[in-house]
């Protein structure tokens, strides 16, 4: 019988849900005693913590969010907070902790790992922009939530023949904004990942229009600049005027996909073998359908960069 601790960690994502009823109903399921530490890493610091039974996570699959809260704790940068959730680890007796989180908490849990806290990491984020795993836990429920939104937009964009500019999340990385923007059929997409030229962008919008769109849609990331940013400048080079949406936290939000929650489900359920297994300071994730892990250090070294492919199919399909 194990004693396992579970959390959830940094910008939260629907899935996380499912993911933890995952490990909870697995780790009962095999015997072992399972431990939720409330809102992220500054529960473990605070020793902020409950015994989870199978009832704790009942009604829980379809629910966006997660239930024992998260945070962002830049306090778990220090080593002397690092040692004092390595002792609680320690005094609680416990045989491993199974984090689900992005790539900030990633960091953290290698850094726990450094100090010999065997740990298990989960992807949970909507950015997608973890190496070791096809998609990430919130993923594929962020690009429809954003994917609901274009087709909102687009009915008011084409009866009134405007531009409409779109500003979506991923931080850093262009995931949410390409296979967003395909799905949709925006004629720009954006993204960290590769430059743009705005004066291309402004004479593709006019070719549109001068060739009869009733409206152009543009998605950009977060990390290339805002929308209303993006705006001004097409304002101000070709007095192209544009209207901006900031989609913001509604895209952290809703009922997780059947896909995520397959996702989460399949990914929670393989860490508490690892964990039990005695396995540690490694990722799981899903590529090519298969549950795979990855060591933490590979996972932080390098961040998933969009499929350039798939943007290019963007620009080939759009006329
Ligand atoms: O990492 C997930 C994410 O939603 C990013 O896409 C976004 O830039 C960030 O979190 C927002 O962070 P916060 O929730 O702390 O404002």
């Amino acid at each position: 019988m194990k004693r396992i601790g579970v959390l959830t960690s940094g910008g939260d994502a629907p899935g996380m849900n499912a993911s933890l009823r995952a490990v909870v109903r697995m780790s009962i399921h095999r015997g072992h005693r399972v431990f939720a530490f409330y809102n992220g890493y500054k529960g473990l610091v605070e020793n902020d913590s409950a015994e989870m039974y199978n009832r704790s996570v009942g009604d829980i699959l379809t629910r966006g969010g997660t239930i024992i809260g998260t945070t962002r704790y830049p306090a778990f940068q220090d080593p002397e907070i690092i040692k004092k959730a390595a002792r609680h680890m320690n005094l609680l007796d416990m045989d491993g902790l199974i984090i689900i989180g992005g790539d900030g908490s990633f960091r953290g849990a290698s850094d726990l790992s450094d100090h010999g806290v065997p740990v298990i990491g989960l992807p949970g984020t909507i950015d997608n922009d973890i190496t070791g795993t096809d998609y990430t836990i919130g993923y594929d429920t962020a690009v429809d939530t954003v994917l609901d939104c274009i087709k909102k937009l687009r009915d008011t964009a084409s009866s009134h023949g405007r531009t409409i500019i779109i500003e979506v999340m991923g931080r850093h990385s262009g995931w949410i904004a390409m296979r967003s923007g395909l799905a949709g059929g925006a004629e720009a997409i954006l993204v960290p990942e590769i430059p743009f030229d705005l004066e291309d962008l402004c004479h593709t919008l006019e070719s549109g229009i001068a060739r009869g769109k009733k409206h152009s849609l543009v998605v950009v990331a977060e990390g290339v600049m805002s929308a209303s940013e993006l705006a001004h400048m097409m304002k101000d080079l070709v007095g192209f005027v544009a209207n901006t949406v900031v989609l913001g936290y509604v895209q952290r939000g809703g009922s997780p996909t059947a896909n995520d929650i397959i996702l989460a489900s399949r990914l929670g359920a393989r860490a508490v073998d690892e964990i039990a297994g005695g396995n540690s300071g490694i990722m799981i994730g899903e590529v090519k359908g298969d549950i795979v892990t990855t060591p933490l250090k590979e996972v932080l070294a390098e961040k998933k960069l969009i499929d350039p492919t798939i943007f290019h199919l963007a620009e080939e399909l759009v006329h």
